[in-house]
């Protein structure tokens, strides 16, 4: 466990009865303070969500709806398991050994942890863009159409070409519209061929979320995706989420609170070692919270 964990947990509670800083118990405000009611059906539920390292727990029976079509925020300190949460509603957790979950997520009503469920399909439906830009060393152009064309998306074959419609002509509208719609087409719309890795770090980001995009996802996972970027960058990576959440379900872990507040519908807390401490409105979380603990945090005091 981290000294960060540690250290929130003593600020959090006492060392004897787990009542909080302000005097109530941890688990009866968690159920009244998470009950956050959707009116539409969510787009992902997650129920009783509990992820292990080995013996270490990094999420505490989590549970909470992300609505549809809008900009969910994960916000807390670092170690409290924002990240491990992510990565459990697309299953990259599977791809680390001591890692183990337990609980559930559905997406659309259907079990992500079922036996059936089918990893490619999954990525693809819920996509994600990490906190460093990771481009492949590759053109600008294949970047982007790497996903469609592992998938075997693009239009292919004979048939395709005598529609008029061969590889060439479907990958270069999907690239134009990816990119399009990730806000980098007109910075690089003449060098096409270029290597990737020669773009700046705010449109190597801007490639990753065109990346994700080409695939044509429902959800798009974020984790910190500004937070290696300068102002600039990270303002127009802000202004393209709140664009992208009108068409797709957004999840962004982000550690600056004000871009929390600005960018997102509903903001979700993560304070001691897993826990999810409040979900409410954004409004409600920095301006109005329930848990004194939040208000702590979101005013920083502590965090
Ligand atoms: N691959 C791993 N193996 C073992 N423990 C891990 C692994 N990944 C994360 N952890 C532990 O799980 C806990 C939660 O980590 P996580 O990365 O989810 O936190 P976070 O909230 O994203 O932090 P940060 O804000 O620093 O990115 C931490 O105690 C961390 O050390
Ligand atoms: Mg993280």
């Amino acid at each position: 466990m981290s000294n960060a964990i540690s250290e929130i947990e003593t600020a959090g509670t006492d060392e004897t009865g787990g009542l909080t800083t302000s005097g109530e118990r941890a688990e009866e405000i968690q159920s009244e303070w998470t009950d956050y009611r959707l009116s539409a059906d969510p787009k992902l539920s997650v129920e009783n969500l509990n992820v292990y390292y080995g013996d270490e727990r990094a999420i505490r029976d989590v549970s909470m709806d992300i609505p549809e079509n809008s900009v969910t925020a994960l916000i807390g300190p670092s170690g409290c398991g924002k990240s491990t949460f992510l990565r459990s509603l697309n299953r990259m957790n599977d791809r680390i050994s001591s890692a183990r979950v337990e609980g559930s997520v559905k997406l659309d009503g259907t079990e992500v942890y079922g036996p059936n469920t089918n990893l490619v399909e999954l990525r693809k439906r819920v996509g994600m863009v990490f906190q460093a830009p990771n481009p492949f060393p590759k053109p600008i152009r294949d970047n982007v159409a790497y996903g469609p064309r592992k998938h075997g998306e693009l239009n292919r074959g004979l048939v395709a070409r005598l529609l008029g419609r061969d590889d060439s002509e479907a990958e270069r509208e999907l690239v134009e519209r990816s990119l399009k719609q990730a806000a980098l087409f007109e910075e690089v719309k003449d060098r096409l061929d270029d290597n990737a890795l020669g773009l700046s770090g705010g449109q190597q980001q801007r490639l990753c979320i065109a990346r994700c995009l080409a695939v044509d996802p429902e959800v798009i996972l974020m984790d910190e995706p500004a937070s290696a970027l300068d102002p600039i960058a990270t303002a127009k990576i802000e202004d393209l989420i709140e664009e992208l959440a009108e068409e797709y379900t957004v999840v962004v872990v982000t550690h600056n609170m004000q871009q929390a507040a600005r960018i997102s519908d509903q903001t979700a807390v993560f304070l001691t070692g897993g826990e999810l401490v409040e979900y409410d409105d954004t409004e409600t979380i920095f301006e109005n919270p329930a848990s004194q603990r939040v208000e702590d945090y979101v005013t920083g005091k502590f965090g």
